[in-house]
């Protein structure tokens, strides 16, 4: 195991997730976070749902960084991110009924973050409806078509908020987005409420527009001076728009590429890439998923494990851990750390199953060579069996002091995605987690 203990960490850090997603990332940043100068979220917006219990209870972010919990540490949201206001408003409230002060001196958002307006959560539904039984099954927060507007450079930024001319431009956007919408065949009536959008909005600039700002030489300034950054992904590297399984994909990049994106920070300047993944694996939405178990392990881990989704409250597929996709997603994040998460969730299966590899055409794979969906629907999974340890975890906190089956397992894991494992979480709060 790695001789530098994650709980003092210096340098840049990025927590990531390498598979399909909710593998705990809110967690392990919350936890790092305490010791984080700056924690930067890098991509998706409140498609993301980012889990977070503490002394303060138990939050569930969509767009707020996981770090907000230090106050001496800055959080920020990045170019990168897209920004649903009303959103990002619930959450500053929230914070501040539990009596978290945000303000722009913990909390910055890049005026270059595009905004999620209305029309794209009725887009984003549009296209769902419109692919019949081929649906991505999208969390309809309107991710997809803000990204898309923003590749095609049109649509509202943060930092058009704070612009003398804002209902000019904001004028000319619904003007444009009614036509699209009408375009687009919307059985409702296809104009918005105009006033209530704007009153909405202004309400939120009010609270956002001493936050609103240029990010970029506050993220380089720290990483000059050396101090302690974090950042956080949204998703999992197996949703990366270009390569996860497309089209069962996301509209931004999870993975090392997205940090980069987002901060500007070269990869190589990275001190650690954290990749956080459960002891199994879920997955939200449609799309190929090798390990899916649909038989009562698959119930048993579900229920168990309290796994529905943090956003949409969808039931998520559950399956065994999946090695070869693992590799794959630990690959392309940049990934050079593990914290392996929900260990607790096995106290009580009498056995543990291990996909180590994919059988496919004959061959046998031990890392997913590619993850595209007719690559991954071929796929006939190889387990391994391990014991179960029939033990509570959740208040162990050494590796030493877990059952030994416990620790076989997280041996295992660690040999077969030769990347160390330097945390293991045993429950949801920031206790319980072991540092090896
Ligand atoms: P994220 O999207 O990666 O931040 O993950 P989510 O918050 O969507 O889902 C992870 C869920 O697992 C949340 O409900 C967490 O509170 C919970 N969780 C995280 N680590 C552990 C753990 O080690 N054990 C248990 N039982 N729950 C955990
Ligand atoms: P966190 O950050 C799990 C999935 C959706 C769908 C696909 C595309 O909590 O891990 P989108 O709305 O992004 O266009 O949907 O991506 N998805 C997630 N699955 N966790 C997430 O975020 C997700 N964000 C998007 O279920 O399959
Ligand atoms: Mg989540």
């Amino acid at each position: 195991m790695s001789s530098e203990n994650l709980k003092y960490w210096e340098g840049t850090n990025f927590v990531t997730d390498p598979t399909w997603g909710d593998n705990g990332k809110g967690k392990v940043v919350d936890l790092m976070a305490q010791r984080a100068h700056l924690v930067v979220r890098t991509n998706g917006g409140s498609n993301a749902g980012h889990t977070v219990r503490n002394e303060y209870g138990e939050f569930k972010f969509h767009l707020m960084p996981s770090g907000i919990f230090n106050p001496s540490a800055i959080c920020v949201i990045s170019d990168t991110v897209v920004v649903n206001p009303t959103t990002l408003m619930e959450e500053i409230v929230s914070l501040r009924k539990a009596g978290i002060e945000v303000t722009n001196k913990n909390l910055l958002l890049s005026k270059n973050a595009h905004l999620v307006m209305p029309w794209h959560i009725k887009r984003d539904n549009l296209r769902e409806t419109s692919r019949g039984s081929e649906q991505i099954g999208t969390t309809g927060r309107g991710i997809g078509p803000t990204y898309a507007d923003r590749t095609e450079r049109v649509g509202l930024r943060l930092g058009d908020l704070l612009k003398d001319n804002f209902i000019e431009i904001f004028e000319k956007e619904l003007v444009f987005q009614e036509k699209l919408i009408g375009i687009m065949g919307a059985s409702d009536n296809a104009s918005y409420d105009k006033d209530k959008i704007l009153e909405e909005l202004f309400r939120i600039r009010d609270t956002l527009a001493p936050m609103i700002t240029t990010v970029l030489p506050v993220i380089w300034e720290h990483h000059a001076s050396k101090k302690r950054i974090l950042g956080e992904a949204g998703q999992g590297v197996l949703l990366d728009l270009d390569r996860g399984g497309y089209p069962n994909v996301t509209s931004s990049h999870p993975g090392i590429a997205g940090f980069n994106l987002a901060t500007g920070i070269p990869p190589k300047e990275v001190t650690r890439v954290i990749a956080v993944t459960k002891a199994y694996t879920t997955r939200v939405g449609a799309g190929p998923f090798p390990t899916e178990l649909t038989d009562k392990f698959g119930d048993e881990i579900r229920v168990k494990g309290s796994e529905f989704g943090t956003t949409t409250g969808r039931p998520r597929r559950c399956g065994w851990l999946d090695i070869p996709a693992l590799r794959h997603g630990l690959r392309v994040g940049g990934a050079n750390s593990l914290a392996l998460t929900k260990i607790d969730i096995f106290d009580s299966f009498p056995q543990v199953n291990i996909c180590v590899g994919y059988r496919v055409d004959g061959r046998e794979y031990l890392l997913a060579p590619r993850v595209d969906n007719d690559f991954l629907r071929k796929v006939e999974p190889v387990y391994e069996t391990l014991p179960g340890w029939n033990k509570v975890t959740k208040e162990v906190k050494s590796f030493r002091n877990l059952p030994e089956a416990a620790q076989n397992f997280i041996l295992r894991v660690q040999y077969l995605l030769k990347v160390p494992i330097e945390l293991v979480s045993v429950g949801p709060d920031r206790e319980s987690s072991i540092y090896i």
